[in-house]
């Protein structure tokens, strides 16, 4: 048996038992047998929540891009490392072996190098998803530089403020983007948010569009030809295990967002195991993640974790939708997807359409099916179980954070049974808990709580860039000695973990602690609704009550809202009790959402509760004009 690959439930119960017994004796054999290190560590892990401080494999010496690229040239050289499907389907796929992969990385590190990038240096990169972010991210790490991606979706203000945090250098970008029949002017929003950004020599422009651009005399550079003319090899920098890897903003309960920061050994071991138990990968498989690298789960789970074990990743530039709501089931069946990750909203959006546009493609090809970024309500679980996975796959439902790096409860396919809506049992090495609201850890199941962990991961973030302190008061303040993840989860009989939301969405009606997820839980199954939101206003008698805001299904337009509203509150009755129903329900054409696919509740709280003029930054949604209308409309 091997601790790096489980496959079976016996063998997940032993490697997670020793996991728990003796970490540093498991995480070292993990790291000992799979990876290669230019040194090994004095210590395999020093911690201490209260700080917090936390290293792995300190002393170390390694650079993830050996481990990443090179070492697999021999086996591997001819091998597709990244398959690029382009947002059009009739321009060809590009199939980059990791040989190609390994001359790109040197050449655009090369060039990175040229324009004055040092080892610690940050580069901001707000490209979309062509090979070159990928590229970009690699050659960072090849010369110790740290990378902050912006998605190319944010705002130029939601961009400047992000350069300015980390006091970024360059700035990697493209003439422009393509989303559907749309294209982006992205070097115009560049060039917009550079104005309040003193810290940035030098632009990087891919051209991707043609789009026109204006380029800045001494300051703006097209990549292509630099690439060229660049030397196809470059020697590695050798980093320590704690050096800076990357840093990954992620909002928090203020408007600033926070600059969550990883290091390098740690992160590489964890994301590399996590990615090869999780999705069971075998070495000819073709994995595809529909993240965007600007987003955490592209960063583990398209580029470093698939990269470190040698698979074939696929980066896609379009989106669900172009050109018919058929195209990801087109790309499964084209490229023969082994492994399908995608987002429960994403799914919902998919469901929503005829369902021919599923079954005339064969997706036999499909064995793991994974979700991640929110809870799955139980009606999308099982549309994607049906109908994409013919009940003859696997639902991986991954719960996981930007902080936390990597997968940290999840089953393993062909060995936990899987329990719709439940993400089930921790990764070896993760020992969460729960907690009730006087701070005490709850034994023994059922159990309904906060989450927290209890001992440090390889791959947790070391802290938020520049400001230590806040990630001390964030995750580390409300349960003394274990990292707070800002969820609820539920503990069922057999220990199985359901994630319930983020703990600042539970309101509290009449006393009792009501989350949101389960209700839009019950609210969604109605064959009339296609996606819920609940917030708490203010009530006189009860404390909070509840609102509710539901766009229902192209079939549920045509029906009275009055009698529909009823329908409604009975069934959340019927599924969790009277005292859940809602107070307001307002049809809606859409819900304000982060350009991850979340629903941003703050926004629909404050309208809810008649607080408009103080709405905050609506600029980076994904359809900040939806809120207009839901205001418009208001109850
Ligand atoms: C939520 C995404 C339920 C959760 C990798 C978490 C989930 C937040 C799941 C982190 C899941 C993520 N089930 N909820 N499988 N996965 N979440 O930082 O509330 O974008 O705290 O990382 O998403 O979001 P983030």
């Amino acid at each position: 048996m091997s601790n790096y690959h489980i496959k079976r439930l016996e063998e997940y119960f032993q490697v997670y038992r020793k996991s728990v017994r003796y970490p540093e004796i498991f995480w070292e054999e993990i790291a000992e047998e799979h990876f290669v290190w230019r040194k090994k560590w004095d210590s395999v892990l020093e911690w201490d929540f209260t700080k917090p401080e936390i290293k792995w494999f300190d002393g170390a010496k390694l650079n993830i891009t050996e481990n990443c690229i090179d070492r697999h040239l021999q086996i591997r050289g001819d091998k597709t490392a990244i398959l690029f499907e382009p947002n059009d389907p009739n321009e060809e796929a590009q199939h980059i072996t990791y040989r190609e992969l390994h001359d790109q990385v040197c050449r655009m590190a090369n060039v990175l190098k040229d324009k004055g990038i040092q080892k610690g240096d940050r580069v901001v990169i707000y490209l979309p998803m062509v090979p070159e972010l990928a590229i970009s991210v690699l050659a960072c790490a090849r010369i110790g530089a740290i990378h902050s991606v912006v998605f190319a979706g944010f705002s130029s203000t939601a961009l400047a403020t992000r350069i300015v945090d980390c006091g970024a250098k360059m700035v990697l970008t493209s003439d422009g983007s393509y989303r559907g029949k749309k294209i982006l002017d992205l070097k115009s929003i560049v060039d917009e948010g550079l104005q309040e950004c003193p810290s940035i020599e030098s632009v990087l422009v891919v051209k991707r569009t043609g789009t026109p651009v204006e380029m800045v005399e001494n300051r703006d550079y097209w990549l292509a030809p630099l690439m060229e003319s660049a030397y196809s090899d470059c020697v590695p920098e050798i980093m320590e295990a704690e050096d800076p890897l990357f840093i990954l903003y992620t909002s928090g309960s203020t408007g600033k967002p926070k600059g969550m920061m990883h290091t390098t050994a740690g992160y590489m071991v964890y994301t590399a195991f996590t990615f090869k138990n999780v999705f069971q990968y075998r070495e000819d498989d073709i994995y595809w993640c529909t993240a965007d690298i600007g987003w955490i789960t592209g960063h583990s789970y398209i580029v470093y974790g698939p990269l470190a074990n040698g698979a074939t990743t696929v980066m896609f530039e379009g989106v669900p939708s172009y050109p018919d709501y058929g195209r990801f089931w087109e790309i499964v069946q084209k490229h023969k997807i082994n492994q399908f990750y995608t987002a429960p909203t994403a799914i919902r959006a998919l469901a929503k359409e005829n369902l021919d546009f599923v079954t005339k493609y064969d997706l036999s090809s499909l064995k793991v099916l994974g979700t991640v970024g929110e809870p799955i309500n139980e009606e999308a679980w099982h549309w994607y179980n049906d109908h994409v996975g013919e009940k003859n796959c696997p639902i991986v439902d991954t719960w996981w954070q930007t902080e936390t790096g990597g997968i940290l409860i999840s089953p393993v396919p062909f060995s936990t049974p899987t329990k719709p809506t439940y993400a089930t049992l921790p990764m070896p090495g993760i020992q969460p808990t729960l907690m009730d609201e006087t701070g005490t850890e709850i034994k023994g199941n059922p159990a309904d709580g906060r989450l927290c962990i209890k001992f440090p991961w390889p791959s947790i973030a070391r802290t938020i860039w520049g400001n230590h302190q806040r990630y001390k008061d964030t995750y580390f303040s409300a349960y003394e000695g274990k990292y707070f993840t800002g969820d609820g989860a539920l503990r069922d009989e057999v220990g199985y973990y359901r994630i319930t939301g983020r703990v600042d969405d539970v309101i509290i009606v009449s006393g009792h602690n009501l989350g949101t997820a389960p209700i839009e839980d019950a609210i969604n199954e109605h064959p009339a609704v296609a996606e819920s939101a609940i917030v708490g206003f203010p009530h006189d008698i009860k404390g909070n009550a509840l609102y509710g805001y539901i766009i229902l299904k192209e079939t549920g337009e045509s029906r009275d809202r009055s009698n529909l509203s009823k329908e409604i509150n009975e069934q959340i009755a019927n599924k969790i009790g009277p005292i859940a129903k809602l107070d307001k329900i307002q049809f809606v054409p859409g819900l304000p959402k982060t350009r991850s696919g979340k629903i941003m509740r703050r926004i629909l709280r404050k309208i809810a509760s008649n607080e408009m003029g103080n709405l905050g930054d609506t600029s980076t949604l994904l359809n900040p004009e939806v809120v207009d209308q839901i205001i418009e409309e208001r109850l």
